[in-house]
């Protein structure tokens, strides 16, 4: 490929141990044909050298923000405008902190407050630093912004400690930014028609309509308090929606995950925001609908929840008491009304007339599809196994029990080619 076709990717360095990993990365997307620049932060350096990032690029690396000799070179605000796109691997906690506040106080905070590339993120941290609430917060307002954060992975960590922080690998973050690019080279084959003689690995991602489109989901149950220790909540494990989420991002999906509580560990690559009652996954799934292509409901949302949350645990007196409870919003009809050319995707667990309550509520709440399911008998929630009915306004099909993995997978290639039909995108 000439120099001037060549993508250009600027990779980020923040300070951490998996900032080894970044050095593969790097070595893989030069090997891709990619031109690689690269930016490190101090604390990057002390974990790696410029000089190997250097020879693995095969270009200076960026250190200093007001660098004459770099400056004189390629200045900041010129390798701003120069990247394709800015991947930021290994993203520490402060980076995040600081993107999330605006702050351009060195080179790769500067660079990415200047370019209109789009921003990726590959966190990596200890498990404590990630659950923290303040870095919670800010991956959240970084997705909101539209920021695409991957992983972090669970497993070892340096620290010596297990759990959630694990940069993802460099095979799959060379992954990720392939099929980033793959789509810049749709949208160029779209513009030209004298490209059509490309290379067949582009018709390869032309052919899926999931590739680098937003899916956002809900998954699990919701917890709807009665006091500080009490609530009122359901069985589902949210199993098939996270399977659907790793289903999704297989496809090349950017995938959102507003959850509930469940015991599963967050999808390598997949944003997981997390709620818990129903009015708060009501307002997440409303805000992030803006910017999702594909809204899919798995979440068994409770449809009712306590008149009055006492601030102070009910004590045990009398021998009766009532409960008071009160409608919650209905999550799918509220985003398929408010975002009428959103492909929107509903479950339904029925334990009787599977079909019929199942084609009611597609009418009624407005859905492009829906999947219906038998519950109870030990079917359904909290299995590993599901069997469903998939109905849309000109077709049914039926999908036999299966793991929800496979079943996932199978849902979404019947949801990718309905999407693609979705008379929006003609
Ligand atoms: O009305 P029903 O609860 O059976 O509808 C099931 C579908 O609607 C599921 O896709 C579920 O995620 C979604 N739902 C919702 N908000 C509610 C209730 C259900 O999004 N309050």
């Amino acid at each position: 490929m000439s120099e001037a076709n060549k993508k250009r990717i600027l990779i980020a360095i923040s300070g951490g141990i998996a900032a080894y990993k970044t050095a593969e990365l790097v070595r893989k997307l030069k090997k891709d044909d990619f031109e690689v620049r690269v930016c490190m932060s101090r604390a990057a350096c002390e974990f790696i050298t410029p000089l190997t990032m250097q020879a693995l690029s095969g270009n200076p690396v960026h250190t200093d923000l007001l660098d004459p000799t770099a400056e004189a070179g390629m200045g900041h605000i010129e390798l701003a405008r120069w990247a394709d796109m800015i991947m930021i691997a290994p993203a520490s906690a402060n980076i995040m902190a600081k993107l999330a506040h605006g702050i351009a106080d060195d080179l790769t905070t500067t660079l990415c407050l200047a370019s209109e590339a789009p921003l990726h993120l590959a966190p990596a941290m200890n498990r404590i630093m990630w659950q923290n609430p303040a870095t919670r917060a800010n991956a959240e307002l970084l997705a909101e912004r539209g920021i695409t954060l991957h992983g972090p992975a669970s497993g070892e960590q340096a620290c010596g400690e297990s759990g959630a922080g694990r940069m993802l690998e460099a095979a799959e973050l060379a992954d990720i930014i392939r099929r980033q690019f793959a789509t810049n080279n749709r949208n160029n084959n779209n513009d030209d028609d004298d490209d059509d003689e490309n290379d067949s690995d582009d018709d390869k991602v032309l052919s899926n309509p999931l590739e680098n489109k937003q899916v956002l989901i809900t998954a699990g149950p919701t917890r709807e308090a009665i006091d500080p220790v009490r609530f009122i909540s359901n069985r589902s494990s949210g199993k098939m929606g996270y399977a659907l989420a790793e289903a999704a991002r297989d496809l090349g999906a950017h995938v959102t995950l507003i959850s509930g509580p469940v015991a599963l560990e967050a999808p390598q690559g997949v944003t997981v925001l997390a709620v818990e009652s129903a009015q708060e996954m009501h307002q997440k799934a409303l805000q992030q609908a803006q910017s999702a292509d594909i809204f899919i409901a798995t979440a068994a949302v409770s449809d009712y929840a306590p008149k009055q949350q006492a601030t102070q645990k009910i004590k045990k007196q009398a021998q009766e008491i009532t409960l008071e409870l009160t409608q919650n919003p209905d999550i799918l009809s509220d985003v398929s009304r408010q975002y009428p050319s959103l492909f929107t995707v509903g479950f339904a667990a029925e334990t009787e007339k599977l079909i019929k309550h199942a084609e009611d509520k597609l009418k009624r709440k407005k859905l492009d599809m829906i999947v219906a399911n038998p519950v109870g008998d030990n079917q359904g929630f909290d299995q590993d196994t599901n069997q469903v009915e998939i109905i849309w306004d000109q077709g049914q099909l039926s999908l036999p029990e299966q793991a929800k993995s496979a079943l996932a997978k199978e849902i979404m290639q019947i949801v990718s080619q309905r999407f693609a039909n979705h008379p929006i995108l003609v």
